[in-house]
């Protein structure tokens, strides 16, 4: 299932360096926040002498950084061990090392070294740092057994707020630049406060610092990450609208998004800015996970389906252009017809550019896991489908609308098919094709909107 990473650039680094240690190959699941942190782990080691490789049939060390969300993600990455394992013995090659990184590493620890499909090592999300020494250990011939204790790392440390170097990221493209990690609400359903943690920030001049040097390497525009990124708050005076007023003051940056915003932050006065400052892209994308104020209230999610329209309905008319995008989760426990129904009237009354929908998994030890789940598998799917469909009817019509209008758009770079075509992104990101056009990345054109497929838009250039 698509998720809205699939709408952000693709983040391919640009100049790997080649050391003359062993091999090590990346893989990221889950969201934004492993693809910031794949960065980190990347930068980490070839700093240290490893060779970063791009497959996983030549690397001695393959990481997959993973995600917990959802119980599907999690089988996908023990599949995943199991498929490297076969495919590399199938061809006569030796075994890689195979470490768990990222948010599994968290969830199940230990137990990722027991069983067929275990793995060598386990690295959580705060202890990357510990992983050129503990990869030494492990690659180095002399050492046979290295200590179980070494071999998982995981626990979370406040202090550990990584930093990815400017110099690993495509330029003139949007950069992701992580302003906090964790989070401190506690919905009922949600599995990421156990995996990342309490919410801790990182400290306003390293965040400015890394933008900076984003910038000095070509880049234009900024992804704000955080999986709360409303909530940021430095000392008493610095909230998120503080810290995006800072950030817009950086020179030479043109272009600020953030992901994700929690409904019950979107106060007035941040909207207020976010309407202000040109360089604040109009995209919100603010998850609301149901329509149904008995299920909101079930989930903890502390607004109500009013307070999240109101929000809306204030934002549209202080921002200018703005577009809303959002997740939903169908078939929560005690989910009934009708507050399905509500979740349908609030995607009819929104209007999203896109929806990310999912069928409620149940995560072991989060509260909802105490929960009678009395939705059965057969109607999630069939509200799924249902909430699917309503939302390309509400799109179609909206997507009709656009034909004809004029929008600045920004070459993010050729597009898969057909050869010779550009992707390009507005500020409130919507997607634009351009046919045989000559462009370079980063540049901004005007265009004409003359078709719409599914999420995309087809454009012609304007002189
Ligand atoms: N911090 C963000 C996103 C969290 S994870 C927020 O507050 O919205 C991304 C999305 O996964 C969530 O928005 C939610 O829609 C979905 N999700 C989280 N836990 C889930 C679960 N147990 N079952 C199904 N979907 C889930
Ligand atoms: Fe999960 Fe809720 Fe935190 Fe988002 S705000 S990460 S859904 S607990
Ligand atoms: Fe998944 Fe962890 Fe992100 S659970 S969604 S990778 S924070």
């Amino acid at each position: 299932m698509a998720t809205f990473q699939d709408g952000l650039p693709d983040l391919t680094r640009t100049n790997p360096e080649t050391g003359t240690g062993p091999e090590v190959y990346v893989e990221t699941y889950g969201c934004q926040m492993n693809v910031y942190d794949s960065q980190v782990i990347e930068d980490l080691l070839e700093r240290n002498g490893y060779r970063l490789g791009e497959n996983d049939m030549a690397a001695d060390v393959i990481l997959l950084n993973t995600c917990s969300v959802r119980d599907l993600a999690e089988h996908k990455v023990i599949s995943r061990v199991g498929e490297i394992r076969h495919r590399r013995s199938k061809a006569g090659l030796p075994q890689p090392l195979i470490g768990i990184c990222g948010c599994m590493a968290e969830r199940l620890g230990k137990d990722l070294r027991k069983g067929p499909r275990r793995v060598d090592l386990v690295v959580g999300v705060d202890s990357y740092d510990t992983l050129p020494d503990i990869l030494r250990e492990l690659t180095d011939d002399q050492i046979r057994s290295v200590p179980e204790a070494m071999r998982t790392q995981i626990g979370h440390r406040k202090d550990s707020h990584y930093v990815a170097p400017p110099a690993l990221y495509p330029t003139n493209n949007s950069h992701l630049v992580t302003i906090h990690k964790g989070c401190d609400y506690k919905c009922t359903y949600c599995i990421v406060p156990y995996t990342r943690g309490p919410q801790s920030e990182k400290a306003p001049d390293t965040i400015l610092d890394e933008i900076r040097g984003i910038v000095d390497a070509g880049g234009r525009e900024v992804t704000l990450l955080g999986q709360n990124v409303t909530a940021y708050r430095w000392g008493e005076d610095l909230d998120f609208a503080g810290l995006i007023e800072m950030v817009a003051g950086v020179n030479g940056l043109e272009r600020i998004r953030f992901l994700t915003g929690h409904p019950k932050d979107m106060h007035p006065h941040l909207m207020d800015t976010i309407g202000r400052l040109d360089k604040v892209c109009p995209w919100l994308h603010l998850p609301v996970q149901s329509g149904s104020d008995r299920v909101l209230r079930r989930m903890k999610r502390l607004y109500t389906s009013g307070d999240y329209l109101e929000m809306v309905d204030y934002a549209r008319r202080v921002i200018p252009d703005v577009t809303f995008s959002a997740d939903v989760i169908v078939g929560f426990p005690g989910e009934t017809e009708s507050d399905f129904q509500d979740t349908l009237e609030v995607v009819r009354r929104v209007k999203y550019d896109q929806l990310f929908s999912f069928k409620y998994s149940e995560r072991p030890g989060v509260p909802a896991a105490r929960l009678e789940d009395d939705v059965s598998v057969d109607e999630k799917k069939r509200r799924l489908a249902e909430l699917i469909k309503v939302q390309e009817d509400v799109w179609i019509g909206e997507a009709a609308g656009q034909i004809g209008k004029v929008w600045t758009v920004v070459a993010e770079g050729l597009a898969r098919r057909p050869a010779g075509s550009w992707k390009l992104r507005t500020p409130n990101n919507r997607k634009v094709v351009l046919h045989g056009a000559s462009l370079e990345i980063g540049q901004q054109v005007r265009v004409r909107i003359t078709e719409s497929t599914n999420t995309t838009f087809v454009g012609e250039l304007l002189a």
